[in-house]
This record gives structure tokens, C-alpha cells and sequence, in this order.
């Protein structure tokens, strides 16, 4: 892995598609497989659904893993859910607290949501993903949200069972900052996107491993068994609309049952649930 670091940029993910959208070759393309931009803060986080991320300085994790297999990427959404396992995993570790996901891309701790995810590709002269922008952010203590997200956002740290005594084992470490990093040593912040990137790329590289980890975000899915209300695409000529979730194909695919009893397999959209 080849890690890019920025003090401050507008968005990780944008970085990385300029730095695709400047390769000439397939050859560089290629090369830019595994490399990691990470970011202190953005100015323009970017989200689905032409939403911002908010993402101020040093209380979150903000960064973008570049994927650029040998082979064309014939579906993405698949990356997206892979890298919320990692994600899961990644928060488990370092901050012993259940992590759960809702799909298609989000991280929920203690009901509220502290991860999210974007991927986006890039397109080869045939219209093809040759490569794919997997962006993470990762509200660590994060406070005073914007209004309109108020109301589900939430911080790994702000949960109550993470403020047990070594709950604050990571990023940041109680009262970490770079400067007190001696040469060579690795903040809690690197130490958790590295622990991210290796499972992430470790599912997207080996077919076993990503069946284990469609399976695992299946298990982590906390809306099977739900009503939710489904948001269809932006510019698609189509309404929100209440169904019953039955579960999680192998595309991650969310499988709904409408009102009408009409069975249906989502591989875009959102979902919205009460908790
Ligand atoms: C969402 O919740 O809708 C997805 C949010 C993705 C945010 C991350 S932060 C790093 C990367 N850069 C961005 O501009 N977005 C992603």
C-alpha cells in the first residue's frame, strides 16, 4: 500500500479521480492499485446522493483507497460492501464497541451513524471501470453536526460504552497529536486506516475472502426483518415507497417485498428506517 497524506484538501475521493484522470497509460492506471489518500479535513466531503460529508479537522478519519485490478469492475456496489465490513472490523478492533451496518454503505455504532462510505469509478476509453474510488469517513469524536444530519450522525467516541477506561486506545489517543509522535511511530490515526486498507483489499484481492465478508455484512445488516421506506435514485422518474426487507442477495443486493407483495432486488437507491 502507498499511502498519500494531506493536511487539508477538498476531498479525498476527488484526489484520487484527478490522479486517475491524469494517467494517459493502463499501465499507470495500474499502478495507482492500493494507494491510500488520506486527509485531516475537507473542505467539500462529498456523500451519496450529492450530499456533503462534514469533515473538520482531527476528529475524523477521511480517506480514499484506489482499486485498479488487472480486470475490468463489472459491479461496484460489492466494493462498497466489502469495505463496510472492513470498516466494522476496523472499529471492533480499536474501539471494542459492536459496529453495525445499514445498507448499502453505512456504519452505525450504538444506533447512530459514524461511518460512510463512496464509491466511485473511473472509465477507460470504452466507457469500462477500470479502477474504483473507495472513499471512508469516520466520525471519531466529531460534535455539532450540520442541521439536516443532526438527527442520525453520531461519533464512535460519544458513545456511552467508549468512554470505559481504554476505550480511547486510538485515534485520536487521549491527548494524541503529531507532535508528540517520535520519529517512525504510527499515530492511532494510521494504525486504523492501515488495519481498514489490509482487510479491504485482502476481500476485493481473494474471491474466498470476499465471500466471507458478504456473509459477515449480511450478519451485520440490522435492517433484515424491517420496514423501511426506499428511496429510489435521484433522476429516476420514481416515488419513495414502503416494503418489507427479506435480505441480502450475493451482489449485495438489498431484497424488498412491497406493500403490493411485488419482490424486488435494489442495487442502488437508499433506505430509510425508525430506530
Ligand atoms: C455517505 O455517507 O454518503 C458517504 C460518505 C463518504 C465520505 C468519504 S470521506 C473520504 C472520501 N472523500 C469524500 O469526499 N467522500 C469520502
Amino acid at each position: 500500500m502507498n499511502f498519500i497524506h494531506f493536511p487539508v484538501i477538498d476531498s479525498t475521493n476527488s484526489e484520487a479521480l484527478r490522479r486517475l484522470a491524469a494517467c494517459t497509460e493502463k499501465e499507470q492506471i495500474r499502478a495507482m492499485n492500493k494507494s491510500v489518500i488520506t486527509a485531516k479535513s475537507q473542505t467539500a466531503g462529498r456523500g451519496r446522493m450529492g450530499r456533503i460529508f462534514y469533515s473538520p479537522e482531527e476528529t475524523g478519519i477521511y480517506f480514499t483507497a484506489i482499486y485498479a485490478p488487472d480486470k475490468i469492475i463489472e459491479n461496484p456496489a460489492v466494493l462498497t460492501a466489502a469495505a463496510a465490513v472492513a470498516v466494522c472490523r476496523g472499529i471492533e478492533n480499536f474501539y471494542k464497541t459492536d459496529a453495525k451496518i445499514k445498507w448499502v454503505n453505512d456504519v452505525y455504532v450504538n444506533q447512530r451513524k459514524v461511518s460512510g462510505i463512496l464509491t466511485e469509478g473511473h472509465l477507460n476509453k470504452n466507457g469500462k471501470i477500470d479502477a474504483a474510488v473507495v472513499g471512508i469517513g469516520i466520525n471519531i469524536t466529531t460534535k455539532d453536526f450540520p442541521e439536516e444530519i443532526r438527527g442520525r450522525a453520531g461519533s464512535i467516541l460519544s458513545a456511552p460504552q467508549c468512554h470505559s477506561a481504554n476505550a480511547c486506545v486510538s485515534f485520536p489517543r487521549c491527548g494524541e497529536t503529531d507532535k508528540e509522535l517520535s520519529a517512525g511511530q504510527k499515530s492511532g490515526f494510521q494504525e486504523l486506516v492501515e488495519n481498514i486498507c489490509l482487510n479491504l483489499f485482502n476481500f476485493y484481492e481473494n474471491e474466498s475472502e470476499y465471500k466471507t465478508a458478504l456473509k459477515e455484512y449480511k450478519d451485520r445488516s440490522f435492517i433484515i426483518g424491517h420496514t423501511v421506506q426506499v428511496i429510489p435514485v435521484i433522476g429516476r422518474n420514481e416515488t419513495a415507497y414502503s416494503a418489507k426487507v427479506t435480505g441480502i442477495d450475493d451482489e449485495a443486493r438489498l431484497l424488498v417485498q412491497t406493500e403490493d407483495g411485488e419482490n424486488r432486488a435494489l442495487s442502488s437507491g437508499e433506505i430509510s428506517i425508525k430506530l
